[in-house]
């Protein structure tokens, strides 16, 4: 299994660019189910959870071409089975996102349940109740969602809780149905808009997507279209992080500040200098420690759940104390224990973790246990005194796109090592190390 060592001490500068944001790429891959006509998607992050979702469909018969700078042809017009094996499902969550679009176009879908997660119970029970309130039959069979439904019709959703993917799924879905479905207490996400955007440029009509109410009118066919991907405001997030912890100055480009207001803002707080253009970050420590920002994770346009691992690390090295506060997940403080190996002084009560900054953190080997929480544990690395070692760091290669050459350019050290490099077999006889994203996902937590 692949492990990172990072050197700390580099203070970060210099410039890179965005990736495509993951969380809006996968729904807009599925949502290739809806059309049998092709789909041309740009900006398509190389990420891991893309693979998955690429071998989800290409088992199912959707054929898929990748061509150069990040385009990938989308084609199901052959779809031969309306299923998602528990294999693929259980590396990503986010499978279940093909269940509306294949229940909305084929009638059908065999979509197995996710399970457990490494951040909380997250059940899908939303997305189900939706597609019954819209005529499907649904039953769970064997560890298999079967739903099925001659064509869904248009009905009024209040979802109980704001649901992310079970918004997504449930707009999907509505974009075929008879008549008109009503979506309220609608998640408002970014990745939402994205993928309401490339649905209309289908030739669905979907009103107040971003807001907390969507309206779906459905239409009898959707047809192809052509669809760039919006930028990772977490992964842009993340290198600013970078740039705040180690008291350096990093420039994003390709990326869009106005998706970032809630994390733009605690990073003023911390005493970072931000400039924005159209479509570039620009952030200034001037050599300065962080001061220490207190956290509470909401729904967009709220702070990010998905960030609060990487304010976590920033705070175990800034001047005065933080609280931070998870309101979205339940188990989503794992990486404070593996940052408390560190020398991390943080304390965990429920939802809430108090953690006081110290002058220095210490190299230690640590294990990544989801993606963001791996994220968190790369940027103390990047402060800490020595050579960390971060292991299972597949978690990793699911979110973060060529993050060891990132992080290289802007001046980081840091290298991965495979398992075979680090204990060679006896008689010297090497296996080829394992490449990044190639690396099996264990756990699905996003
Ligand atoms: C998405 C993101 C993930 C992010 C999360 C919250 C993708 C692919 N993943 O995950 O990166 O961390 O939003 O911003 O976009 N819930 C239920 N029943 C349901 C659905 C959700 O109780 O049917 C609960 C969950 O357990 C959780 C909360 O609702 O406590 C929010 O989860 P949700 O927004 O659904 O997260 P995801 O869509 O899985």
């Amino acid at each position: 299994m692949d492990r990172f060592l990072i050197d700390g001490g580099a203070q970060l500068h210099g410039e890179i660019r965005a990736s495509g944001a993951k969380n809006a790429a996968l729904p807009i891959l599925a949502a290739s189910l809806l059309t049998a006509e092709p789909l041309r998607l740009r900006n398509i992050p190389q990420l891991q959870d893309i693979v998955t979702m690429n071998t989800l469909l290409a088992q199912m018969g959707v054929k898929l071409t990748l061509g150069n700078n990040m385009q990938l042809d989308v084609d199901a017009s052959d779809v031969q089975a309306c299923f998602a094996p528990y294999d693929l499902v259980k590396t990503m969550r986010a499978s279940i996102l093909v269940l509306g679009p294949l229940l909305a176009r084929f009638g059908e879908a065999d979509v197995s349940l996710p399970g457990g997660c490494a951040i909380g119970a997250r059940p899908v029970d939303l997305h189900l109740q939706g597609l019954m309130a819209m005529g499907a039959e649904i039953s769970v069979d064997e560890g298999y969602v079967k739903a099925r439904a001659s064509r869904l019709r248009g009905a009024d959703i209040l979802l109980e809780k704001v649901t992310v993917t079970g918004t997504e799924n449930l707009m999907m879905a509505a974009t075929l149905a008879k008549g008109r479905t009503v979506i309220a207490n609608a998640a408002r996400e970014p990745e939402i808009v994205d993928l309401a955007t490339c649905l209309q440029r289908m030739g669905a009509r979907i009103q107040g997507a971003g807001s907390s109410v969507i309206t779906i009118d459905g239409v009898d066919k959707l047809h192809g279209a052509s669809h760039d991907i919006l930028p990772d405001r977490i992964e842009t997030g993340t290198y600013l992080v970078a740039g705040a912890i180690t008291r350096g100055k990093v420039r994003i480009r390709d990326t869009q500040p106005e998706l970032l207001l809630a994390v733009l803002s605690k990073l003023q707080h911390a005493g970072a200098h931000i400039e924005l253009g159209d479509d570039w970050i620009e952030l200034d420590m001037r050599g300065r420690r962080p001061r220490a920002v207190d956290i509470n994770t909401s729904p967009y346009p709220g702070f990010p759940t998905d960030m609060q691992a990487q304010f976590c690390a920033l705070d175990t090295v800034a001047e005065g104390s933080g609280v931070i506060i998870e309101n979205l997940f339940e188990n989503r403080f794992m990486h404070i224990l593996e940052l408390q190996r560190m020398g991390a002084k943080a304390k965990i009560e429920g939802n809430t973790v108090i953690i006081t900054g110290c002058d220095n953190l210490t190299a230690a080997p640590v294990m990544a246990t989801d993606l963001r929480a791996s994220a968190g544990l790369v940027l103390a690395a990047l402060v800490a005194e020595g050579t960390t070692e971060i292991r299972r760091i597949y978690h990793i290669y699911r979110g973060y796109e060529d993050i060891e050459s990132k992080l290289t350019q802007l001046g980081a050290s840091i290298r991965s090592l495979s398992d075979d490099e680090r204990h060679p077999p006896a008689g010297g006889d090497h296996a080829p190390a394992t490449g990044g994203p190639a690396a099996t996902p264990a756990s699905s937590a996003s």
